[in-house]
């Protein structure tokens, strides 16, 4: 089943609220958005939105360029329901990161929380890898979290990858300044935590 399947499957049978990755608020990646671009003009693009809040909260804090990309039509369809009137204010892709052409250096701001993890394959993190080096500003952020070295193998039925800060940062390579990364102990709806890794860069 290729990822598209996966996911609209997935975001057709549960609910917002259902999914190991639900959080009321993120507030470790609103944190770091809101350090990595104080300007509430700041572009900034949420990687695998899903069915998030990440996007009320941006809203809530004033930002005016936010752009939502999933590979789930399904998914963005229900964030744009959720959001009313205010679905106006943002900008939507359906898109797989890994091979989707993003415009070149279109924003300030590049958030991604529990997708790269999943691109097991050299091609898949090289498609995304290229994205990201081509849409981010120079001078730009990018916030990646995944699941840390004690993360779960699996997530919705999916292998995934499991990153410490060195690993990750690697991955993207030397234009990447890393400032920080942290772990965080993310309680899901069933009562059980998953370690994740937050990887915060700048972009040279
Ligand atoms: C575990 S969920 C995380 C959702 C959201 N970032 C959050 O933290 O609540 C992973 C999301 O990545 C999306 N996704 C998975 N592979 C993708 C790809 N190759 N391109 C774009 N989105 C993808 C899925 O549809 C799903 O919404």
């Amino acid at each position: 089943m290729d990822a598209k399947t996966h996911w609209e499957k997935v975001y057709t049978t549960k609910e917002p609220e259902a999914v190991s990755w639900y959080s009321a608020h993120l507030e470790i990646s609103l944190a770091l958005i809101e350090r990595a671009a104080p300007s509430r003009s700041a572009s900034i693009i949420d990687i695998g939105a899903g069915e998030s809040t990440l996007v009320d909260d941006l809203l809530v804090r004033g930002y005016e360029n936010i752009t939502l990309l999933d590979v789930s039509q399904t998914a963005l369809e229900a964030t744009k329901k959720r959001l009313g009137l205010h679905a106006q204010q943002v900008n939507w892709n359906v898109a797989d990161i890994t091979q989707v052409e993003l415009e070149p250096f279109a924003y300030d701001v590049w958030h991604d929380r529990a997708v790269f993890h999943f691109l097991t394959s050299n091609e898949q993190r090289a498609g995304y890898v290229r994205n990201v080096a081509k849409a981010v500003n120079h001078g730009g952020h990018v916030i990646v979290s995944t699941f840390g070295p004690e993360g779960p193998t699996k997530c919705s039925g999916l292998e995934v990858m499991r990153y410490d800060a060195e690993l990750l940062h690697s991955e993207f390579g030397t234009r990447f300044r890393l400032i920080e990364s942290l772990k965080e102990l993310h309680r899901t709806p069933f009562g059980t935590t998953q370690q994740f890794l937050y990887c915060y860069c700048k972009v040279e």
